[in-house]
Parts: structure tokens; sequence; C-alpha cells
């Protein structure tokens, strides 16, 4: 019999979506994907020439579970000199990406039943790690008017005695938004935890991001390398914790994982430190694309309030068309050949939206666009 816990883990919808694309693909449509959030770029050759020169070296064994010391301080100087915050390489986890991150921090923090305060929409598996631990996600609506940001008052109003953390997100997935800076403030006033997913840092056109670690120590700095730095399947991440979490985490990760892989961390070093000018030239072109993309999306009729200014997403409003967002994201990719995102995979209060993905080339975005344009102009004919 299969466990009740494995029955409830939801599906990740965008994979269906997918997966249904490959199959047109197979049979000879041609798909313009803009539905994952992957970089269409190959790491860059600095990282891959760290990695090979790692494994020439024999560095195939298990590392310390708290990770190389060396990525460690690598670590700790990229937070510090970037943010001036101090961040020390005790207080550093190295994990096998940010979803482990994820992971290990709600098993460090969660007895069943305490309560984790997240935005809807929210990246979708933050919400499942909680329920497969037995914690409780407490969901605060976050509205496209408010650039989806958190208002502080609401997470007033849903803490309480069983509240461990508050989860945060800047640049977001799905929204592609950042928290301000006065909001962020605010919410690290509150006494409870709170869990920053940094993984989109870095990846901000105009505006600068902050770590969460500028207002409070009471925080988890969730990070990867998977979205800066190309490196999806690499699998590389880490949290900087509190100290008394440090130890309790490490058994978790020594249990479980052991430690991350030993020739990425050594790569991840090289990544931090010497791979700067690949990722401005990177940075650059999303912002081309963002730019291009969001006046596109408006003329063919998606409603965009605030202009998303991170991470490489777009949530627009399609309600217009269909207040369905899976259905419609279907009838896109069977009728427009356009792979998106329905924005009920991000939560219900994203249902009614898209999320668009500008991870891929400026002409297969100006395909897309066109398609989509001609799509919703036949809807209205
Ligand atoms: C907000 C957010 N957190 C975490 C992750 C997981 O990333 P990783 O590849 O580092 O496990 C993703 C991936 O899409 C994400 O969007």
């Amino acid at each position: 019999m299969i466990s009740k816990k494995a029955q409830n883990m939801p599906p990740f919808i965008v994979m269906d979506v997918l997966e249904q694309a490959q199959e047109m693909e197979r049979k000879g449509r041609d798909i313009i994907h803009l539905e994952v959030g992957e970089p269409d770029f190959d790491t860059p050759q600095v990282i891959k020439e760290a990695a090979c020169r790692a494994l020439n070296e024999g560095r195939t064994n298990y590392t310390h579970s708290l990770g190389l010391p060396e990525l460690r301080e690598a670590v700790a100087e990229h937070y510090s000199s970037k943010y001036g915050v101090n961040v020390q390489p005790d207080q550093i986890i190295i994990t096998s990406g940010t979803s482990p991150a994820l992971f290990l921090t709600f098993a460090a923090l969660l007895n069943p039943s305490d309560e984790i305060i997240l935005p809807n929409p929210c990246y979708a598996c933050s919400p499942n790690f909680i329920n497969f631990l037995n914690g409780k996600p407490v969901f605060i609506n976050v509205f496209e008017e408010d650039g989806f940001q958190y208002r502080p008052s609401k997470i007033e109003e849903k803490t309480n005695a069983s509240t461990k953390a508050i989860l945060i997100n800047s640049p977001a997935n799905p929204t592609g938004n950042l928290i301000k800076t006065e909001v962020m403030e605010e919410i690290a006033q509150n006494d409870c935890h709170i869990i920053s997913d940094e993984i989109y840092h870095g990846l901000v056109y105009g505006e600068k991001e902050h770590t969460i670690l500028e207002y409070t120590d009471k925080a988890f700095v969730l990070n990867g390398f998977s979205k800066l730095y190309a490196m999806t399947g690499w699998r590389l991440g880490y949290i900087i914790a509190p100290r008394e979490f440090v130890r309790p985490i490490q058994k978790i990760q020594q249990n479980f994982f052991i430690s991350a892989n030993s020739f990425v961390q050594w790569a991840g070093i090289t990544a931090l430190k010497e791979a700067g000018e690949e990722v401005k030239a990177m940075v650059e072109i999303y912002d081309q694309r963002r730019r291009f993309i969001i006046p596109k999306l408006k003329e063919a009729g998606f409603g965009i309030s605030v202009e998303p200014t991170g991470a490489f997403y777009v949530l627009a409003n399609a309600k217009k068309f269909s207040l369905n967002s899976y259905e419609l994201a279907m009838d896109i990719l069977k009728k427009a050949g356009v792979a998106v995102t329905p924005g009920i995979d991000f939560g219900s209060n994203a249902e009614g939206y898209i999320r668009f993905s500008y991870t891929n080339s400026m002409d297969n975005l100006k395909e897309g666009m066109n398609r989509l344009k001609k799509y919703t102009a036949d809807i209205y004919r």
C-alpha cells in the first residue's frame, strides 16, 4: 500500500504542460517554450573547467557534511562583500541545491502542526515540503496591484504561538517581483524566524536586491547556483543559518544526504569567485528579453500592473481570456504552439494568471509573442 504522504504529494503542473508540449514536438509540431523556469544558457566555461580539474585531481569522495571549508568561506565572503553583512563560514551548510536547503530548514524548524507563513502565489514546492514534514502552510494572498508583495498587517493577523517562520522569496517565482525594502524591514521585526529564499538574487534589472540578513539575524538564507550561474543540473546550494541550527541541520544532512557532490562544490568556488563577467552577460540578455516581452504581452491583451524587475518570469493577468488557467495554458499550447505555465500551479490566488518564463532566445520570444497576439486576437474575433 502506497503511503499517505506519497499519495498526497501534488504533481507539478508545469510538467504536464512540458510533457504535452514534448508529445506535440515528437509529432512534428514546432513549440515555443516559455513554461520552464530554467536558464537556456550553458554553464559558464570557467565553472565547467573547474569541475573537470576537480575530477582530474580525484575530488570524488564525500566531503565534510557541512560542505568544503573553502566553499563555506567563499559563500561567507560573497554575502559579506555583496551586502555588507557579517556572515561567517561556521553558519553555512552546503546542500545539493536550494530544494534540499528548503527541506533541511523546514525539517529543523517544524514540530507537527507548527505553522509557516507563505505568500499565495508562491513557489509550488515550498508548501509541499511543509505538508510532507507535518507542518501547516498558512497562506497570505498577495495581489497584482501591490506587485504581489506581502501586506505586513496581514502577516500580523495570521501570526500566533504556532508560527515558526515567515517565508519570503525576492525576487520571486512566479511573479518576478522584488519585495520593497520597507516591507522587508517590517517583516524582519516579527518575533518568529524569517526564511529567505534568495535563489534569484543577482537576477535583477535596475533594482538592487536585499538579503534578509541586512535586517535581522533570526533568519535562514537559502540560496543556490541553479539560476544565476545556469547550473540547474549540477545540484548545488546552501543555507546560512542561525548558529544554534547548524548542528541540527548537519545531523539531518548526514542522515539524508551525507554531503553535497564534491567536485561540484569545487566548481561552486570558481562560480562565486570567477564567473562575474559571464553572469553579467547573461543578466544583460535576460533584461533585453524582459523589456521586449512585457510590452508585447500587454499588446496581446495580458495584464501586467507592476513591471517585474527580477528573476526571469512575468506573471500576467489572463482573466479576460479565461478564469481557468490550466485550460487556458493547454489551449494556448494546442492552438498557438506556445508552452506557458498556468498560474494555478503556484496557488489559488494566481488562478486566472499565466506565468511566462523568458529563458528562451530573442528569436523564439519574437515568434512566441507573434503567436500569442494572433491567438488572443482570434478569441475576440
Ligand atoms: C523559488 C525557488 N526556490 C527553490 C528552487 C529550487 O532550486 P534548486 O535547483 O536550487 O533546487 C526553485 C526552482 O525553480 C525556485 O524557483
